[in-house]
C-alpha cells in the first residue's frame, strides 16, 4: 500500500511513525507538507519522500490521508481534487463532515472519516472511524491498517456518532489531564509535596486504567472491589454523590458532542 500524506505535522508524523514501527517500508510513503520546518523536522526522522505540492508520487499513491488543520482543508483539498481516480482517501481532521470534504474533492466518495486523540503522538491513542458506503472492505481494512499504528481503532455505524466519540476519547485525555491536576492540588493541600503529589496522581490514573483495560471486571466492579464499607474511599464517593458529580460529568460531555456538531456545520461551509 502506497500513502500520501497531505500535511506532515504531529498527528502524521506520529502515524507514520507507528507504520514505519510496524513494518512499512519508507519509501512507500509520501508527504505533502507546505511547512519547511516541519518538512525538515519529518525528513530528519524518516526517509520518506517529501514535496511541497502534490506531485508524481501522490499520484501513485494507492491511500491519500488527509492531515492539515480542520481550517486548512477546502485549500488544501483544491490542490488534489480531481487527481483522485478511485484512490481511498482517510480524513484525520476534526469536525470536518463526509458531506463537505466529498464537496471539496469534487464529488469523490470514497472516504473514511476518523477521529484520532492525542494519546496518539506515544503510540496509545484510540479512534472512532465511520466510512462513506462506496467504500470497500478492504478499503476499510487499508484505513485501519493506518490508524491502527498508533492506536486502537472502533467502526461507528454513523457518521453523527463520531461527534459523541469527540467528545469522549478526542477530548477525553483533557478530563483525565484535569483529573490528574485535581488529584495532585488535592494531595498538596493534605500536606504532600508538590512532586510527589503529581507522582502519585499520574501512576496513580496509570494504574487504574491499566487494570481496568486488563481485568476482566468491569470498571463498577473494580470501584465497587476498593469501597470498604465505612472506609476511605466510600467517604470520598459519598461526596461525589451529594454533589451530583455523575449528572455534571454526563452534561459536560454532552456540551461537547453538541459543540463537535457546531464546529462541523461552521467548518464544513463554504
Ligand atoms: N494533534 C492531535 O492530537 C489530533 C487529534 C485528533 C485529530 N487531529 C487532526 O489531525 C490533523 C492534523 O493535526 P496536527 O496536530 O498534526 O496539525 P499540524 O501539526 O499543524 O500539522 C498540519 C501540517 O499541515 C501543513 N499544511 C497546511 N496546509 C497545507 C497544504 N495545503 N498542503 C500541505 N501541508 C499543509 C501545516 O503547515 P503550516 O504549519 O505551515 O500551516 C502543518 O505543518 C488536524 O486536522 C486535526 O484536527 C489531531
Amino acid at each position: 500500500m502506497k500513502i500520501a500524506f497531505l500535511g506532515g505535522g504531529n498527528m502524521a508524523s506520529a502515524l507514520i511513525g507507528g507504520l514505519i514501527a510496524r513494518g512499512t517500508d519508507a519509501r512507500s510513503i509520501s508527504v505533502v507538507e507546505m511547512s519547511p520546518a516541519a518538512r525538515e523536522k519529518l525528513g530528519a526522522r524518516y526517509p520518506v519522500h517529501l514535496s511541497t505540492a502534490p506531485d508524481a508520487a501522490m499520484q501513485g499513491s494507492d491511500v491519500v490521508v488527509l492531515a492539515v488543520k480542520p481550517q486548512d482543508m477546502k485549500t488544501a483539498l483544491a490542490s488534489i481534487s480531481g487527481n483522485l481516480r478511485g484512490k481511498l482517501v482517510v480524513s484525520i481532521a476534526a469536525g470536518i463532515t463526509l458531506k463537505a470534504l466529498s464537496r471539496w474533492l469534487g464529488g469523490h466518495r470514497k472516504i473514511v472519516r476518523c477521529m484520532p486523540n492525542t494519546p496518539a503522538l506515544i503510540g496509545a491513542g484510540i479512534a472512532g472511524l465511520y466510512a462513506l458506503p462506496e467504500v470497500e472492505k478492504s478499503e476499510r481494512e487499508k484505513a485501519e491498517t493506518i490508524l491502527r499504528a498508533v492506536g486502537e481503532v472502533v467502526w461507528m455505524p454513523e457518521e453523527r456518532l463520531l461527534d459523541p466519540v469527540t467528545a469522549v476519547s478526542a477530548s477525553g485525555p483533557a478530563y483525565v489531564f484535569w483529573f490528574i491536576e485535581q488529584l495532585a492540588a488535592s494531595a498538596v493541600k493534605l500536606g504532600i509535596a508538590k512532586d510527589d503529589a503529581l507522582k502519585l496522581a499520574k501512576q496513580t490514573v496509570l494504574g487504574a486504567a491499566q487494570l481496568a483495560c486488563a481485568s476482566p471486571d468491569s470498571p463498577e466492579t473494580l470501584r465497587k472491589n476498593v469501597t470498604s464499607k465505612g472506609g476511605t474511599t466510600e467517604a470520598a464517593l459519598k461526596v461525589f454523590d451529594e454533589a451530583k458529580l455523575a449528572e455534571h460529568f454526563a452534561r459536560a460531555v454532552a456540551a461537547a458532542s453538541k459543540r463537535g456538531e457546531e464546529m462541523g456545520r461552521e467548518l464544513g461551509g463554504d
